[in-house]
């Protein structure tokens, strides 16, 4: 990489800390999480729309990368029998969560400080259910069969796993998707993508093969959209959310699709504006896929 980096002068970069593409404690990646959560579980039709919100089978549920928490508290506060355990490799994102839980009054949450690339520090089959959501930006390709192998050890005989993942949008702004194109070469090139010419992100494609190579079965899938279009109820969720978030991915945008900074700002300022147009459509697309851990 020469040219993308330009202008970072002798700063650490600070993704070279961890694998996740954004600073994780940053205090906008925090909000961009917590309203993003609202957004994604309101789409998605509930918090678990595979089984009808029914979960009277599980005690014990893993959120993998949780974040500042905001499914893992959301899942404590609307099923008060199940106890959440929420693991994240950043302190300061884990002591968030955490302080979230005790002003809540939630006492069947925790967040703990562990990083999912290692083997998990967990005993065999401590959980009926683990829940992994949005974790292709800080997954090596190389890095997904181990971990999902591992979730199926800490998952007892008969419990589940659920990932829910995005794909790139699909807008009438061409300043939108010029960002996309950048975002989805920058993926590719470092090494997280599974599209075949860093086109597009891939990672729903793969979802349901890599389950089943790490011994998961009767894989399922339920696809939805987020429609932020001018005029649709997700517009405004839509916009804020993306007006943080080409911010927050810009440094590794620029960096690994070695896109020149003020390209990006120029091309930054034509999408938000772009996404007010009147006639302005998008459509953000997502899989939920969720398995068994049956015998074969
Ligand atoms: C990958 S996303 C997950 C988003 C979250 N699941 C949600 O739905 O809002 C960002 C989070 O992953 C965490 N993270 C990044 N790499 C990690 C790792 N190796 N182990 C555990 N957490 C990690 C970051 O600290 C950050 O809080």
């Amino acid at each position: 990489m020469s040219d993308g980096r330009a202008g970072h002068g002798s700063r650490p970069c600070w993704w070279k800390q961890g694998t996740y593409v954004i600073e994780a404690d940053d205090a906008a990646e925090l909000a961009r999480a917590m309203q993003l959560e609202q957004l994604i579980t309101r789409q998605m039709g509930g918090l678990f729309p595979e089984r009808g919100g029914d979960l009277s089978a599980v005690q014990t549920i893993l959120d993998i990368a949780c974040g500042p928490g905001g499914w893992a508290l959301a899942v404590a506060y609307a099923y008060p029998h199940v106890t959440v355990v929420g693991i994240d490799n950043s302190r300061a994102v884990v002591e968030y969560a955490q302080a979230q839980a005790w002003s809540r009054g939630l006492g069947n949450v925790e967040f703990v400080l562990m990083d999912a690339l290692h083997p998990l520090d967990f005993p065999d089959d401590a959980f009926d259910l683990v829940n992994a959501r949005f974790l292709m930006g800080m997954m090596p390709v190389s890095a997904w069969l181990p971990l999902l192998r591992e979730c199926r050890r800490v998952t007892r005989p008969g419990g589940s796993i659920r990932l829910t993942e995005a794909e790139l949008c699909l807008t009438t702004s061409p300043a939108f998707e010029q960002l996309s194109a950048w975002l989805a070469r920058a993926f590719w090139r470092k090494g997280y993508s599974f599209s075949p010419d860093g086109r597009t992100l891939g990672i729903t494609a793969v979802l349901g093969q890599l389950l089943r190579s790490a011994g998961w079965r009767n894989v399922a899938y339920r696809p939805f959209v987020v429609d932020f279009s001018t005029g649709a109820p997700a517009h405004t969720g839509g916009y804020q959310h993306f007006m943080v978030f080409w911010r927050l991915v810009q440094e590794f945008v620029c960096a690994w699709a070695e896109v020149p900074t003020e390209t990006f700002e120029r091309c930054y300022q034509q999408a938000m504006a772009e996404l007010l147009l009147d006639e302005f459509c998008g459509l953000w697309f997502h899989l939920l896929t969720w398995a068994e851990n049956a015998p074969a």
